[in-house]
């Protein structure tokens, strides 16, 4: 199944209705004493909102487009049928800020075909910020087109980074990491910051936000494989296309430092 442009805009107009809801539910319980269980481990938590959030996306997605299946963090694949096209989500990207009464959070919705991302859509509630894109079709933010920076020295990046990737031996370059790797991510697309690198993601965390950094006008892809699959954990590697190839060689010589 390919889609038009002008079927992948209508679509991601509605997917944007969707994530401002839903975003807007959760910005008006931020700060309230929200109680999280553990998952796999102290950090890593989920809440009622996880839960809830993703049951209100699933069913209004399904309402639109009944033949797409879904993946989602908290209640995994529903509907899916293979070589179809699916919807990825996380209800809430950054669980344990939102928990934690840290502002720094996101809601993502991805739609895939074959592996790749069609349409991406991630809302930041606590700053209005809504970011989407479409195949081909330009990033926006709040409805305003996007460019990555143009740095093109190490020395000068901001980069969000994992804390086993910042040694004491490094380039000069500034590390800034919201806890919300969509977030980051969407981060690389407006320029803000002007890389991300995580050894280790799940599809809902970059599904969505890599494409609108690619439309952008980044890079996104593997270290390890060169490219980008939905299907799978991987690590990603985001950044604006000056920079990237440096990044890249210094993440790779920092992990054979490290192995
Ligand atoms: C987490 C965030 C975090 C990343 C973790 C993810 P969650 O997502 O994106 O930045 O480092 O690996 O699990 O659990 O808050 O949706
Ligand atoms: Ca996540
Ligand atoms: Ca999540």
């Amino acid at each position: 199944m390919i889609f038009s442009p002008q079927e992948l805009k209508n679509m991601t107009t509605s997917v944007s209705s969707i994530a401002l809801e839903v975003g807007e539910m959760l910005a008006k319980e931020f700060n309230r004493n929200i109680t999280f269980e553990e998952k796999t481990s102290p950090h890593d938590v989920v809440t009622k909102f996880d839960k809830e959030s993703e049951e209100i996306i699933y069913k209004k997605l399904k309402a639109l487009y009944p033949n797409f299946g879904f993946l989602g963090e908290e209640k995994g694949y529903r509907d899916y049928i293979e070589g179809e096209p699916y919807w990825i989500i996380d209800p809430i990207d950054g669980t344990l800020n939102f928990a934690n009464n840290i502002p720094a959070f996101a809601v993502s919705i991805a739609l895939v075909y074959h592996n790749k991302s069609q349409l991406g859509v991630c809302y930041i509630p606590m700053t209005k910020e809504l970011f989407t894109a479409y195949k081909d079709g330009g990033a926006l933010l709040n409805g305003n087109k996007i460019q990555p920076s143009e740095t093109k020295n190490l020395d000068h990046a901001i980069f969000a980074l994992p804390p086993d990737q910042i040694t004491f031996k490094r380039p000069d370059f500034v590390v800034r990491r919201q806890g919300a790797s969509v977030m980051d991510i969407c981060y690389v697309a407006k320029g803000a910051i002007d890389g991300f690198y995580d050894p280790l993601l799940n599809p809902w965390d970059f599904a969505a936000a890599s494409l609108i950094a690619e439309e952008a006008g980044a890079e996104s892809f593997s270290l390890k494989t060169k490219s980008l699959e939905t299907n799978k954990k991987s690590d990603i590697l985001v950044a604006n296309k000056n920079i990237s190839q440096d990044f890249s060689m210094w993440l790779l010589k920092q992990s054979s430092n490290l192995i």
